[in-house]
């Protein structure tokens, strides 16, 4: 059980989120006002339609959900919004520090220009920065069902704004799309300075391969969701040699219900894995922001204080961040340790 005490120990430990898409923050209520403003018609009347038609069964399910959300997405002000928003739920939420993949060839392909995506996501977060005091990062996202081609026009697209991007990562259908497909992509990438992850996720096709792609072929810093590292022990014992981050989503979906994920996640910090708990896509989650994800999976699996404690530290040793705000922020979870 949870216990009040815990939940409020969750709830004012500083965190970080290193794996949350900001497309996947769209929540039902924002997308209902979007679709109005912007003269778009959606076959569902109320915010609780909507979030009642968000059912899916696996990965390519809830794509399909995910991607026509985002048609109500049409301006610069409405990339602020979303940003905005999400941004400001997190300040609520005590996560000071968060790391957004967005999906700019789920925009490109719908006649929206890179420049008005980015723009309106860049001055949320300075606004954010400025008046809420949460910083931010941005990692492009490449769609890995669209051809390498394309991927590396993306690339293109966002090297005039490379100063406002961290780093690069792999989401949608893994199905037939493995990280070596991407290869030259992700080596200009890492020239162009950029940080590289990669989503491997679960009951995918060749998981363990992948990872392994990942590790050994692309060369990443760190690696989404990743869970099929627990299904072969050499992955464990380089994941454990190598403290690549894992950034697990606990979220419950019904292809992996949650007390199976957080027990994924127990036994992976408990095997020494550089393990974080992050939300993916909260607003087609039931809304389980960082707080909600961090207490429904200690609650089901028993963390304890320095378990959890130890989540949030993993996050901020794993931000791609300079060493002396890595130090503030894991010295700020010292401090509420110590002083709780
Ligand atoms: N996996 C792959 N693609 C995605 C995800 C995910 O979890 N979320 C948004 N795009
Ligand atoms: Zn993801």
């Amino acid at each position: 059980m949870t216990t009040p005490d815990m939940e409020a120990f969750v709830r004012g430990m500083p965190k970080a989120e290193l794996h949350v898409h900001v497309e996947g923050t769209l929540e039902p209520e924002m997308r209902l006002r979007l679709a109005e403003r912007n003269g778009i018609e959606l076959p569902y009347a109320t915010a609780g339609e909507l979030a009642a038609s968000y059912e899916y069964q696996d990965l390519a399910s809830f794509l399909a959900l995910y991607f026509s959300g985002m048609d109500v997405l049409q301006t610069e002000r409405d990339f602020y919004d979303l940003t905005y928003a999400y941004l400001q739920r997190m300040h609520g939420q005590n996560v000071v520090y968060t790391e957004m993949h967005f999906d700019p060839q789920a925009h490109t392909s719908r006649g929206i220009a890179f420049d008005t995506v980015i723009k309106g996501i860049r001055r949320a977060q300075e606004a954010a920065w400025a008046e809420l005091e949460v910083r931010s990062q941005l990692i492009l996202g490449i769609l890995r069902d669209m051809s390498a081609e394309s991927a590396l026009e993306t690339l293109e697209q966002s090297l005039p704004h490379k100063d406002w991007i961290v780093g690069v990562g792999l989401d949608s259908d893994e199905k037939g799309n493995p990280p070596v497909k991407f290869r030259e992509v992700f080596d200009r990438s890492r020239a162009e300075g950029y940080r590289l992850t990669m989503h491997c996720d679960h009951l995918q096709e060749n998981s363990v391969q992948h990872i392994r792609q990942c590790l050994d072929v692309i060369g990443v810093d760190r690696i989404d969701h990743g869970y099929h590292v627990l299904d072969d022990d050499d992955l464990i014992e380089d994941m454990r040699c190598r403290q690549v981050c894992l950034t697990f989503c606990t979220t419950s979906n019904p292809s992996n219900p949650a007390p199976r994920r957080a027990a994924e996640l127990k036994r992976a910090l408990e095997l020494g894995l550089n393990v974080t708990v992050n939300t993916d896509d909260p607003a087609y989650m039931r809304s389980y922001y960082m707080n909600e994800v961090l207490q429904n999976t200690q609650q089901a699996v028993g963390l304890t204080r320095e378990q959890v404690a130890e989540l949030a530290r993993n996050a901020f040793r794993s931000a791609w961040i300079g060493e002396e705000e890595r130090e503030a922020f894991v010295g700020a979870v010292d401090g509420y340790v110590g002083g709780s």
